[in-house]
């Protein structure tokens, strides 16, 4: 063998070590990770039939790992952005694991609320609203956007429907 040869086998040798260090480190910085919020859902499809028999929109994919998981791979939100208890007050103190109850359970009407009532005054037709859990989700999600960014168009949270 050459003494060419011999160095250029050496030097692949290295880098291939080093490749392996590299992997290894990034797949134990990822475990850490996972780790720390290891009990909040991931991708979830929204697609809730006792609210809803049939859905006449897309199903939204509602990635709430993103939504909770630190900036700047996340959006950095807080538990009680979105849950809170039977009073509406905020429940930040969620850790992973915790049960959660389900919207529906207290913004308990199903369907979409009809027109506002105009003889209602603002006040009781967002009381009315809140009932269904249709409000509830479209007020949380897009009260949220409106502010601090994020779709909220229908076609951006919605797509297509399949037919
Ligand atoms: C920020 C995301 C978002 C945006 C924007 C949004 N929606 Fe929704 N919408 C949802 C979620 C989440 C649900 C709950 C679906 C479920 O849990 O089954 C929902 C439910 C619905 C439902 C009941 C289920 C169905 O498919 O029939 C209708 C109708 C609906 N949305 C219409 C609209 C319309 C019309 C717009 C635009 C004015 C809109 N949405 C904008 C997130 C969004
Ligand atoms: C941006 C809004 C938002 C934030 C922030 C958020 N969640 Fe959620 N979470 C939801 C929605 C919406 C659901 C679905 C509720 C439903 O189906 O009625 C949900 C469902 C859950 C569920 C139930 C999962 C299932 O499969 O039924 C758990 C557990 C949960 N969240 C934990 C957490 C924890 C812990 C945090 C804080 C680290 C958190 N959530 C932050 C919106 C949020
Ligand atoms: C244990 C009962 C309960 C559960 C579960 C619940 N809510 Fe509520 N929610 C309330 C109460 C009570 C209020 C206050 C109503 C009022 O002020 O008239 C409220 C208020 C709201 C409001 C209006 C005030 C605000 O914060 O902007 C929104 C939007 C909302 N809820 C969305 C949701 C969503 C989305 C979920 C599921 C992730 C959820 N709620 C789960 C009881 C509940
Ligand atoms: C408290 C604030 C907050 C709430 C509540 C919230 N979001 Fe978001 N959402 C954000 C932010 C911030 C972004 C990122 C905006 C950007 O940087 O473009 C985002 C982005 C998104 C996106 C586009 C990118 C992605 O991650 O897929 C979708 C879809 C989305 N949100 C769906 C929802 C749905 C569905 C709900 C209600 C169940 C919801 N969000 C509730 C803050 C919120």
């Amino acid at each position: 063998m050459s003494k060419r040869l011999k160095q250029i086998i050496m030097i692949l040798t290295i880098s291939g070590i080093g490749m392996l260090f590299l992997v290894a480190g990034i797949n134990a910085e990822e475990a850490e990770k996972a780790e720390k919020k290891p009990c909040t859902p991931d991708v979830m499809e929204m697609k809730n039939e006792q609210a809803f028999p049939q859905h006449r929109m897309g199903i939204v994919q509602f990635d709430h790992k993103k939504h909770v998981a630190d900036k700047p791979d996340g959006y950095g939100l807080g538990c009680g952005e979105c849950h809170h208890d039977e009073n509406g007050e905020p429940l930040s103190d969620l850790k992973p694991g915790d049960a959660v109850k389900n919207c529906l359970e207290c913004h308990n009407k199903q369907g979409r609320p009809a027109r506002p009532d105009p003889s209602m005054s603002p006040e009781e037709q967002q009381k009315e609203k809140l009932k269904y859990y249709y409000g509830a989700i479209h007020e949380n999600c897009m009260g949220c956007h409106k502010k601090q960014g994020g779709p909220v168009s229908c076609m951006e949270c919605h797509p297509q429907p399949q037919r």
